[in-house]
């Protein structure tokens, strides 16, 4: 398809409106000063890789110097840029980049970048971004970005009494924590309050573990954290007469959450001989099972984390550190537990939520060494750490109710199948078009293995 005659391009007005009554020359002006704004593109999956550039450019916001970035293999990242972000670096290593489309998030349509290795999860974010699109799109918020930094005191005699003097000089602490950061307590961060737990028995004792609360603003605040702790050890050892060993952020990030909510029309989820009753039914009973079982509660956000990662990984963040918290978040009750909870509304409509520590910067780190996580960032537009982890809910949410919808109605597996045999296809060595005929011929025999893959390129390269 040549995306320079593709009406979606030239035709839409922000709320994606054909707009036929106006001149081309006030349209082309109107799309390079907004873009079409428009997620809702139909038929991007059909389009080639260079032609879905095209259309992401058309969206708004990314440059012919963005797109060689993404277009320029690694999301150019040189080596000698890799070689200074992490330790005996000998390579970069490349991870496809794809778009989901249909999101729109508190009114504002977005397409959102994922990085990731697995078949299947764009669509089924992209598909379940349309269900909830029909509801009105996700509406979002999220806590102020306060973080925990610990400080763990040993060998302090009176624990109670220690916590109290720690308490008392609470000011002093925080003013010798915030000289650390003096240009995040510029943004309006910083550390804002100390709190002090007691643990009488451990393996090695009683301890005593101070927190340091800050408010991490943009970032996503590990140094910044870190630092703080590093500073205020010495004094906390002064107080209290003990001894500070870890001095170090906590994962659980249980201040910084984001939240997403999604109303899906039943009627929207009618499928292939299906009524929407019936599958919101399995939906419901599926997000029922991950409520109950903690072997399939671990599946179930495996499902959300599966578009919460794509999208950490896509703007430089640290994805280990958003697992780490999402898990613990799911055991906070005592027992893990679904991430998400799903209802039914008054009108029958199907609501999922999603509420969960999400720690992002869009300052700092990778999010600015990396060329592609700029793009990203750039194209996901948006203004503070909150807004981009009020997305990564979105789509944890989205992926979650794609493969609930899946696994309660056709199963997992019809979906994945013809990607599977594109892989299992070009690990046999197929190449080009070969691929798509080797994979269509396996999925048509249901049978995709290795072997007859290997079977079938033979019989097409004779
Ligand atoms: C596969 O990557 C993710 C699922 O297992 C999630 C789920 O079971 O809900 C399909």
């Amino acid at each position: 398809m040549s995306v320079q005659h593709d009406p979606r391009l030239v035709a839409s007005d922000e709320a994606g409106n054909h707009c036929a009554d106006h001149s081309l020359h006030f349209r082309e002006a109107k799309k390079k000063k907004m873009g079409t704004k428009n997620s809702r593109l139909q038929g991007f999956y059909q389009l080639n890789p260079f032609e879905r550039l095209q259309m992401v450019k058309s969206f708004d916001g990314l440059n012919d110097e963005d797109l060689r970035t993404l277009h320029g293999g690694n999301g150019s990242l040189t080596i000698e840029r890799a070689d200074k972000m992490i330790e005996n670096v000998i390579g970069t290593y490349n991870l496809p980049m794809g778009i989901a489309t249909n999101f729109q998030v508190n009114g504002h349509d977005k397409l959102v970048p994922m990085v990731v290795e697995e078949p299947s999860i764009v669509a089924g974010a992209s598909y379940a971004a349309r269900l909830v699109r029909a509801g009105g799109g996700f509406h979002t918020s999220s806590t102020p970005p306060l973080m925990i930094g610990q400080v763990q005191l040993v060998n302090v005699a009176a624990p109670h009494s220690a916590r109290m003097d720690i308490l008392a000089r609470k000011a002093e602490i925080l003013a010798l924590a915030n000289a650390q950061s003096r240009s995040l307590v510029g943004l309006g961060g910083g550390a804002q309050d100390v709190e002090v737990n007691i643990f009488p028995t451990s393996p090695m004792g009683p301890m005593l573990v101070a927190h340091l609360v800050v408010d991490c603003r943009d970032a996503m605040g590990a140094n910044a954290i870190n630092s703080m702790c590093e500073a205020v050890a010495p004094l906390l050892e002064e107080i209290t007469g003990g001894r500070a060993y870890l001095r170090i952020l906590s994962n659980l990030t249980d201040r910084r959450l984001a939240r997403a909510r999604a109303v899906v029309p039943v009627s929207a989820l009618e499928r292939d001989g299906l009524s929407g009753e019936e599958v919101a039914e399995g939906i419901m009973w599926a997000y029922a099972f991950a409520a109950v079982d903690p072997y399939r509660a671990t599946t179930h956000n495996k499902g959300i984390m599966n578009g919460i990662d794509p999208v950490i990984v896509a703007t430089g963040n640290d994805w280990r550190a958003v697992e780490a918290g999402a898990h613990a978040y799911a055991s906070r009750s005592g027992q893990y537990t679904s991430l998400s909870v799903w209802e039914r509304d008054a009108e029958g409509n199907l609501v999922g939520t999603l509420e969960m520590p999400l720690s992002v910067g869009i300052v700092g780190g990778a999010t600015k060494v990396h060329p592609a996580a700029q793009t990203a960032l750039k194209l996901l537009n948006v203004q503070s750490a909150n807004e981009l982890a009020e997305i990564c809910v979105c789509a944890g949410l989205a992926s979650n109710l794609a493969a609930m919808r899946a696994l309660a109605c056709e199963g997992i597996q019809q979906g994945h199948m013809g990607l599977h045999a594109r892989q299992i296809a070009m690990a046999v060595g197929a190449h080009g078009v070969m691929v798509d005929e080797v994979a269509r011929r396996m999925v048509e025999e249901r049978n995709i293995k290795p072997a007859r893959a290997e079977e079938l390129l033979a019989e097409i390269r004779h």
